[in-house]
């Protein structure tokens, strides 16, 4: 495997590295590049953030979690291709200088990178764009303060990076399959691969788990599945459309679902992770699918030539199992367009990106102040993404009031016996359910609910 980038500026070819050789173990052990951090190596501090550029822009990523072939063809800058080709700063590193924004420092070469994708962005949703930085001395204070103050400073040229990405190639078939028919193929014929997305779960398997990964086929160069189509009915997302786009997507038609989006990891995990690999890794409290379930989509899945649909719901078997056979994989979803009655909740122990202990998703439509219809999904409340269909009966004709809604609260001890475990015990998780219908209600009588409230 023959991988090939653009190293703060400079073309660089790897042949000698294994496919999951991480990018931070790369800069920092064969290119003495050690501005890039080691914190948590688990996508977790952005100690490691660099900024990587391809065809759609510039993105802030977690490079311990970022496996070589993942570059193709793309550009890396590290803290060290930040300033300019005379050494001098780059306008976020110097606000940085000048508004006290460091303090030991081993955060500081991450925070420099997210403020300047940021930057060069124009996104002054600094406290967004900084949720994945973690500082255990400074304070974020004057770090939001030198974001502010470098946000009126022109974007130097020395960082764009684009116009240099065409004359980067390596050579890497068929671990690295240019579109979904390569894929296809390439999988049909090596069903026991592990196929590799954004890697902020494979990524762990590696480094946190030790794994070996034998066999690995990576789906980032797969052009057309990452495609983002748009129709009066519908929104059909590629399996490789990454979180922070579909938030961007989502967001003019379920505003609740793309709210909770804002707190799906960090800006670099959600610049990474996709929302196929998200599905597909089955986790009983991944964010996608409850939302997904209320609002019936549907996942699209080939194996071959062969394709199959169904909706979400149906494809969580078990826990650990998915109706996914050997060589199958996601191709697209399909997200219908409703009237906006979709409410998404999400609880964690932090307000910024933590794991859901319990998420929520309702779409409820009332006639005549009776439940006409409910569709209502929870993660973390059992082995799979599950509807709450007792919930859902009892709701179906019930008064849309604090009271007629009480058999359905109830009704939700008959869907679930959660699990205890570090982020909730059983009983809170099946409280916190409850309160979620309570918030829906609430929420659609006009009461003032906000996301925060639940982030204690
Ligand atoms: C710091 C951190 C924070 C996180 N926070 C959240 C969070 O708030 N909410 C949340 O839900 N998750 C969270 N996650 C988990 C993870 O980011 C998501 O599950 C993510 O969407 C996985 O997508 P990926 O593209 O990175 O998948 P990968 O890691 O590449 O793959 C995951 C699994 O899916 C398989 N796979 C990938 N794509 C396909 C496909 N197209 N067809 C078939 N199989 C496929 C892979 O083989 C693998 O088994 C977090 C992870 C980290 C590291
Ligand atoms: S080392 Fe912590 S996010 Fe990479
Ligand atoms: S300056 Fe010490 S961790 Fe941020």
């Amino acid at each position: 495997m023959e991988i090939a980038f653009l190293l703060n500026g400079e073309p660089v070819t790897v042949t000698d590295a294994a496919p999951t050789e991480t990018l931070l173990d790369w800069l920092r052990e064969r290119r003495g590049l050690k501005g890039t951090k080691e914190g948590c190596n688990e996508g977790d501090c952005g100690a490691c953030t660099v900024m990587v550029t391809d065809d759609a822009g510039a993105k802030a990523l977690n490079a311990c979690i970022l496996f070589l072939p993942q570059l193709e063809g793309k550009a890396v800058r590290t803290v060290e291709g930040l300033s300019g080709p005379a050494g001098e700063m780059h306008p976020v590193q110097d606000a940085l200088v000048r508004h006290h924004g460091s303090q030991c420092g081993f955060c500081t070469p991450g925070f420099a990178v997210s403020m300047a994708v940021a930057h060069a962005q124009g996104d002054r949703a600094t406290d967004d764009r900084v949720a994945g930085n973690l500082c255990r001395c400074t304070g974020y204070a004057p770090i939001v303060r030198a974001a502010d103050a470098a946000a009126g400073v022109p974007v130097p040229d020395w960082i764009d990076d684009s116009a240099a990405l065409a004359k980067v190639r390596g050579d890497h078939a068929p671990y690295r399959p240019e579109s979904s028919d390569a894929l296809a193929a390439a999988y049909a014929a090596e069903p026991d691969a592990v196929l590799v997305a954004g890697a902020t779960d494979v990524g762990l398997w590696v480094t946190k788990q030790l794994r070996e990964l034998d066999k690995v086929i990576f789906l980032d160069g797969c052009a057309d599945l990452k495609g983002i189509d748009v129709s009066d009915t519908e929104i059909r997302f590629g399996a490789m459309v990454d979180m922070n786009r579909v938030r961007e997507a989502l967001a003019p038609h379920y505003p609740s679902y793309a709210e909770m989006i804002r707190r799906y990891g960090s800006y670099q995990v959600r610049g990474a992770a996709t929302i196929g690999g998200n599905i597909a890794n089955g986790s009983p409290i991944g964010d996608n699918p409850p939302p997904l379930i209320a609002l019936g989509a549907t996942l699209h899945l080939r194996k071959g030539d062969a394709r199959r649909t169904m909706p979400v719901e149906e494809f969580f078997i078990d826990y650990g199992k998915q109706d996914l056979q050997p060589g199958e994989f996601l191709e697209a979803i399909t997200v219908p367009l409703k009237p906006d009655l979709l409410k998404v909740y999400k609880l964690s122990k932090r307000f910024d990106q933590d794991i859901s202990a319990v998420c929520g998703a309702f779409f409820i439509t009332v006639e005549d102040g009776k439940v006409a219809q409910a569709r209502i999904a929870f993660g973390g409340m059992a082995g799979t993404p599950k509807r709450a269909t007792a919930c859902e009966t009892t709701l179906t004709g019930a008064d849309w009031t604090e009271d007629g809604i009480a058999p359905a609260i109830a009704a939700l001890a008959e869907d679930f016996s959660p699990l205890s475990d570090m982020r909730a015990s059983s009983a809170y998780r099946l409280g916190t359910a409850q309160s979620m219908l309570v918030r829906a209600w609430a929420e659609d009588t006009g009461a003032a609910t906000s996301v925060l409230g639940m982030a204690s």
